[in-house]
């Protein structure tokens, strides 16, 4: 009986439709309205389909922010004796007994800095030449080898105090992203993300952190020489007479810095090649970093977002200790110019699509990306 009914109910619903052949009239004499009505129906369900779907592919590969996952942490944490979870870690080495003296040690020097730099061993000089000088400072040393060649290491007199990760054709960010954990790092006052191509004879990293921490920067860099190559935005550049500077003022091209500019690279601009961070700076520009992102290129753009406050106040260029760059091009081969196209390319996709996925970037607008691209 039942099928009988509903198949009777279909005939009718068919008549229906049939009949609803008459708004074929009616859309005649709207053509257009029909049609628009007809693609923006079919646009908002292939948009929300793709939302749908994109939501579910992010919460797969996105442990990290999926909510479910943190209710799980905070649960199986509550057994936990109180008080023994802390809050912070560090880089240092201990030693496996601990005598008196060692103990002693562990706690005299009051102030902790971070340096972590990419080393291919072709750079072998050049980053012995970087080492020495952060560790003249006390700074914790922390090597990221992209060549897979560590046992060319052990001869530099340092080697073994420095912590040496390995992972083959990565770049630097991949590592940050991977061993600098904000939690891991958290003893370290400012932690410097450096390249390996950088000359350091006129940059001494005490007189640096003097500056930085008395101007309260808490994203910084040191001034490039006029002489270095690979110069890619003029804030960058250092005046001889300055101590440090801000923002630029500059007219050229595309770019038009005035005083009114609010926005890198005219101000709150530091570039990718060797950024300081203060420890909260860190924590903010290590949520920055995306899991797949792999070149930095587009990154320095939106560390202004990390400045802790204003970012024309305190982000800033140390221009009485600088670097020269090298402009050697190092991690994983990567030096055909076509090849280099393709990767800016692929990186200002990607940026584009962290721009839709997190709606509060969307108001830096394309222009900066497209700077990024174009200029580097
Ligand atoms: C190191 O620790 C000892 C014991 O807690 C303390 O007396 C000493 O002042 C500390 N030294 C420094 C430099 O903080
Ligand atoms: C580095 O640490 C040593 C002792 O571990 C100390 O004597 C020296 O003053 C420290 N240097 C700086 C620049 O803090
Ligand atoms: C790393 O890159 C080099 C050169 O491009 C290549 O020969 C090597 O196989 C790569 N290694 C890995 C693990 O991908
Ligand atoms: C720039 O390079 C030239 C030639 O290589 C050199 O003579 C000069 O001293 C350099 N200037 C600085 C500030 O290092």
């Amino acid at each position: 009986m039942r099928t009988i009914k509903s198949w009777r109910w279909m005939v009718r619903k068919r008549h229906m439709l049939i009949d609803g052949g008459t708004c074929e009239v009616k859309m005649k004499q709207l053509p257009f309205m029909g049609l628009v009505c007809i693609v923006m129906l079919f646009i908002v369900y292939r948009i929300t389909n793709y939302q749908h779907l994109q939501t579910e592919i992010d919460e797969k590969l996105n442990p990290f922010y999926a909510s479910k996952d943190i209710a799980v942490a905070s649960n199986s944490l509550g057994n936990l004796p109180r008080g023994i979870i802390q809050a912070r870690s560090d880089l240092e080495l201990k030693p496996l007994w601990s005598t008196s003296s060692s103990r002693s040690k562990v706690n005299v020097s009051s102030s902790h800095n971070l340096l972590a730099i990419p080393a291919g061993i072709k750079q072998k000089s050049n980053v012995d030449a970087i080492v020495q000088k952060f560790l003249s400072e006390n700074f914790t040393i922390i090597l990221f080898h992209y060549d897979g060649n560590v046992d060319g290491w052990w001869d530099v007199e340092w080697s073994k105090k420095a912590i040496h990760i390995v992972a083959e054709n990565q770049t630097k960010w991949w590592f940050a992203k991977r061993f600098l954990h904000p939690a891991v790092v958290s003893i370290y006052d400012y932690i410097f993300l450096w390249d390996e191509d950088l000359g350091v004879e006129n940059f001494h990293p005490g007189r640096y952190l003097e500056i930085v921490e008395s101007e309260g920067l808490e994203i910084s860099q040191p001034a490039l020489d006029p002489n270095s190559t690979g110069i890619h935005h003029r804030i960058t550049i250092r005046l001889r007479t300055n101590k440090l500077h801000r923002r630029v003022w500059e007219v050229r091209g595309s770019t038009k810095c005035s005083d009114d500019s609010e926005e890198p690279p005219c101000t709150g601009f530091v570039e990718g090649m060797a950024p300081v961070f203060s420890r909260s700076a860190w924590l903010c520009a290590w949520h920055l970093i995306q899991n797949d992102l792999v070149h930095g290129w587009g990154m320095d753009m939106k560390l202004g977002y990390c400045a802790q406050g204003d970012r024309t106040e305190k982000v800033g260029v140390v221009d009485s200790e600088y670097i020269v760059h090298q402009g050697i091009q190092t991690l994983g081969g990567v030096s055909a110019p076509k090849r280099l196209q393709i990767l800016k390319a692929q990186t200002r996709n990607i940026l584009w699509m962290y721009e839709l996925r997190y709606g509060k970037m969307r108001h830096l607008s394309s222009k900066y990306l497209n700077s990024a691209g174009s200029e580097q």
